[in-house]
């Protein structure tokens, strides 16, 4: 494997020898597993120097003359990377979500974008869960508190906190993660209702309600999980008005994307005791945090890790791989998200 920025100082040695042959594979950040290694064995992988995050130029120059690119989710991937890249047959984003790929532009160019759907998601779910119980239950506070030298002995009113059983638990976005949060409810004692376009087939709904309108959904959920992908349309999806929809005490759970939440709208909520706490995986502006929450007792905060479990991530660099050589084997990629259109 290489490690050089230099756009195009290995294109001559490896060369692209003709539409199947050995390719260059430009990758943003070492990869958990032995996928990288894999791929080495048949094709020549250019390894980012520094590491995720790449974008803009600096990513179009480092993909320069490349087959194929692999990014991570914090890489931005525009209509720059194509047009420095007029061989690149595809991007296998490692994740789920592939917001920061300019599906469109990647569509011009002709050029497949994969994910690695289903292998996170019950790494995912699980976290959200992780995350309902710590808020509801003052899991971090408590540790923290313990550790402060606050816990001077058992107290019937020491830190209660919400129990779950007969609750509410609203989910937006009835996909394979929402769906595996449904599934968790059960053992919880929580009802669910979700929110989705259309609903799920009663096999995939969990027992789950299905609710039309948003808004009718909010308005009845005692904890609110978030499940629905980065796009224009969900942008602030949950913003100001919509977060004070919720029930007075209520709970918001992200383990989506940041960008789906008005972060300032969500601080200005807990700040004026709507809701009754916050547990985000993710942030608007990631990896920074908004000031606002990161003084609060009433949130927990985690550096984006639904799917961070070693299974998960070695088997979403797998995907990613298998989608790579797929592609430069003039194969349709596993997990595609955008098809090229077939050439005229
Ligand atoms: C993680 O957030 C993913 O999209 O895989």
């Amino acid at each position: 494997m290489d490690r050089r920025s230099g756009a195009g100082a290995d294109a001559g040695a490896a060369g692209r020898q003709g539409r199947l042959g050995v390719g260059i594979v430009a990758v943003t950040s070492p990869l958990p597993g032995d996928g990288l290694r894999r791929l080495a064995g048949v094709h020549q992988v250019r390894m980012h120097p520094t590491g995720s995050p790449v974008s803009g130029d600096e990513l179009a120059a480092f993909a320069a003359g490349a087959d194929a690119l692999v990014t991570l989710l914090a890489d931005r991937v525009d209509a720059r990377v194509f047009a420095a890249c007029p061989g690149l047959r595809i991007v296998a984003n490692v994740a789920v979500g592939y917001n920061n790929i300019d599906a469109d532009a990647a569509r011009a160019a002709g050029v497949w974008v994969t994910n690695t759907p289903d292998v996170l998601t019950e790494a995912t779910a699980d976290l959200t869960w992780a995350l309902i119980l710590a808020v509801t239950r003052r899991v971090v506070e408590g540790d923290r508190v313990l550790r402060g030298g606050g816990f001077t002995g058992w107290r019937p009113d020491f830190m209660l906190g919400a129990g779950l059983q007969e609750r509410v638990l609203g989910i937006v976005g009835m996909g394979r993660i929402g769906r595996a949060v449904a599934r968790r409810a059960a053992g919880f004692g929580v009802r669910v209702r979700y929110h989705d376009r259309v609903p799920v087939a009663p096999e995939h709904a969990a027992g789950a309600a299905f609710v039309a309108g948003l808004d009718e959904l909010l308005a009845g959920a005692d904890i609110l999980s978030l499940h629905t992908p980065a796009t224009p349309d969900t942008r602030h999806l949950l913003d100001a008005r919509r977060l004070h929809l919720l029930p007075r005490g209520a709970y918001v759970v992200n383990t989506s994307r940041g960008e789906v939440v008005d972060e300032a709208a969500l601080v200005a909520a807990l700040e004026d005791g709507h809701l009754g706490g916050a547990g985000l995986d993710v942030y608007e502006r990631e990896p920074a945090v908004h000031p606002g929450l990161l003084g609060r007792s009433d949130v927990v905060l985690l550096p984006h890790l639904g799917s961070a479990t070693l299974t998960a991530r070695v088997a979403m660099a797998d995907v990613a791989i298998e989608n790579v050589l797929a592609a430069l084997a003039g194969r349709t990629p596993p997990t595609p998200v955008v098809t090229p259109p077939p050439p005229r």
